[in-house]
């Protein structure tokens, strides 16, 4: 019997997931191994929700947002009588190798699984943040900054038509790279991030000149591990005197049809992924990096803190003074 191996989709959904999937099972059955899926994240791991992908299951998904197997944060893998319950669930159907489509949190779970139970894993970065260190790029950063792109430039009509300005805060937990490329590729005037100290002061002057030379409107976007959103919104009612509307994108961002980038990093990491283990490698995250696919161990993952292209910051650097 051929070995299995098991794919799933963890922690916050992005678009990518879903193509992710369903290459590495088509993948893993052309290198030998026998696929499985698992619903619901680390939580089906637990409570048994496994299938056998068949072509039915395989057709119509490349399209599709979020994941279609579904996601799950789980706390009770942090318990190892539920690990173990995991472990049991793959030993009774010959599963000995996991592909984990996730953040850096399901990967730290998957590596302890590992350290558990010896069961070797392939991570593959998606999370619309794209804050996992190590690789340039995580799935559903793309779509995520199109559908951004596409609600910006709506607001922009409006924001001319009625001579407002717009604060409008887009997700990001810790980390600002949605919003500073959202920034800088909508041409927005101001954006505030974690990673960027601001200065109010030279913000409003530069403004209050621009609205001298004929300016009407203004776009600021805000990441929202800032808490900026109602602050900035007073303050450019109250200091620039500009009529001003608060906007937060929220959840939109997470779904959505995956971009051509999208669907084709879903699919490089996943023959990476399917490689990586097949090689023998026991615990590593397929990365992108100055242009090249390869893989990381998990400790050089989890133990460093992301770094942000220090070009983007260099040109978002402008937008916060
Ligand atoms: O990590 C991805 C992300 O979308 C963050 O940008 C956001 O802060 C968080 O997840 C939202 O989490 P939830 O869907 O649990 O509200």
């Amino acid at each position: 019997m051929s070995e299995g191996i098991a794919i799933f989709t963890s922690g916050g959904d992005s678009a990518g997931m879903s193509p992710a999937v369903k290459c590495a099972v088509e993948y893993a059955a052309r290198m030998g191994y026998k696929p499985w899926v698992v619903y619901d994240g680390l939580r089906g791991l637990i409570d048994d929700k496994f299938a056998e992908p068949d072509r039915e299951m395989m057709s119509g998904i490349l399209h599709r947002g979020g994941t279609f197997l579904r996601s799950s944060r789980s706390k009770r893998f942090f318990q190892i009588e539920f690990r173990e319950q995991a472990y049991e669930n793959l030993k009774k159907r010959g599963i000995g190798k996991l592909i984990v489509i996730g953040g850096d949190g399901s990967f730290r779970a998957l590596n302890q699984f590992y350290a558990d139970f010896g069961v070797p894993f392939a991570g593959i970065p998606a999370t619309i943040d794209n804050d996992i260190p190590g690789t340039d790029y995580c799935l559903g950063v793309d779509t995520a900054l199109n559908i951004i792109r596409q609600s910006v430039d709506s607001i922009r009509d409006t924001a001319h038509s009625f001579s407002r300005a717009f604060v409008i805060e887009v997700m990001g937990r810790h980390c600002g790279y949605l919003a500073m490329v959202s920034a800088l590729t909508s041409g927005a005037e101001v954006c505030l991030v974690p990673e960027l100290p601001y200065n109010l002061d030279s913000i409003g002057k530069r403004l209050q000149e621009e609205i001298r030379g004929g300016r009407n409107y203004i776009l600021a976007i805000v990441a929202e591990g800032t808490k900026m959103g109602d602050y900035l919104t007073r303050w450019m009612n109250d200091s620039i005197g500009m009529e001003a509307r608060l906007t937060v994108l929220g959840h939109v961002q997470r779904g959505g049809s995956p971009t051509v980038r999208d669907r084709l990093m879903a699919y490089k990491f996943a023959v990476g992924a399917v490689d990586a283990l097949h090689r023998g490698e026991t615990n590593s995250v397929i990365v992108y990096r100055d242009g090249s696919y390869g893989t990381k161990p998990i400790h050089e993952v989890c133990d460093a803190r992301y770094e942000l292209d220090p070009t983007v910051l260099k040109l978002a650097e402008t937008l916060c003074q």
